[in-house]
């Protein structure tokens, strides 16, 4: 397996394609009323990434050079507007923001789970960042997360949990970089 970046790769429209499936493949929400709706949810979560922050998004390939899994990530979670006007749930921690302004997703293909891709995605984006300076990472996940164990080993342990709606319990776990 090894990371590279999506702007370095020779076709990244292909790739784009196994990132939406691994998207896809990854997401709470499987139903949807028509390939527009669905369209639209994949613009929402990944639209952001791809057009302002692309030298960001991190894949793990396989050996046999299919997409293992990917990361996309933002280093300045307080000045991604569009984030703010698009997805809800955004601005649900952004009293935290200051302290950990990045922030990423990561997903990784079902039958390359549990063999450490999503881990050296993490570390890769989380060394960039320190490397930038950046104060602290943070992801925002559900508490009853099967992934959240797999955060808190790599060092998200800035727990905080809000609930929004009537009865979704978000949970944001914060990295701090600094020393
Ligand atoms: C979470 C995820 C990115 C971790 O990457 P990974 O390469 O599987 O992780 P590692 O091998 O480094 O670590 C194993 C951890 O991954 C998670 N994991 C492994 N297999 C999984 C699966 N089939 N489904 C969901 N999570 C899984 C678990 O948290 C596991 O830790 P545990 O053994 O304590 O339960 C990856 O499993 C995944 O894509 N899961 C589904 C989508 C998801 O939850 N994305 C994060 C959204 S916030």
């Amino acid at each position: 397996m090894r990371i590279v970046r999506l702007t370095d790769e020779p076709d990244p429209v292909a790739r784009w394609r196994e990132i939406e499936a691994i998207f896809f493949a990854s997401s709470a929400t499987t139903e949807f009323p028509s390939a527009a709706v669905r369209a639209t949810f994949f613009d929402t979560w990944t639209g952001y990434y791809r057009t302002e922050e692309p030298d960001r998004i991190l894949l793990a390939l396989a050996s046999d050079g299919s997409l293992a899994g990917y990361l996309t990530g933002c280093a300045n979670s307080l000045a991604a507007e569009q984030l703010f006007r698009d997805i809800e749930l955004y601005a649900v921690f952004e009293d935290l923001f200051a302290a950990f302004p990045a922030h990423l997703h990561v997903n990784c293909r079902p039958d390359q789970r549990g063999r450490g891709v999503g881990g050296a995605l993490v570390d890769a984006f989380v060394e960039e960042c320190r490397r930038e300076g950046i104060p602290g990472v943070h992801v925002v996940t559900a508490v009853d997360a099967r992934n959240v164990s797999f955060y808190r080993r790599h060092g998200f342990t800035h727990a905080v949990t809000r609930r929004w709606g009537k009865d979704r319990d978000l949970l944001f776990l914060g990295k701090p970089l600094t020393d």
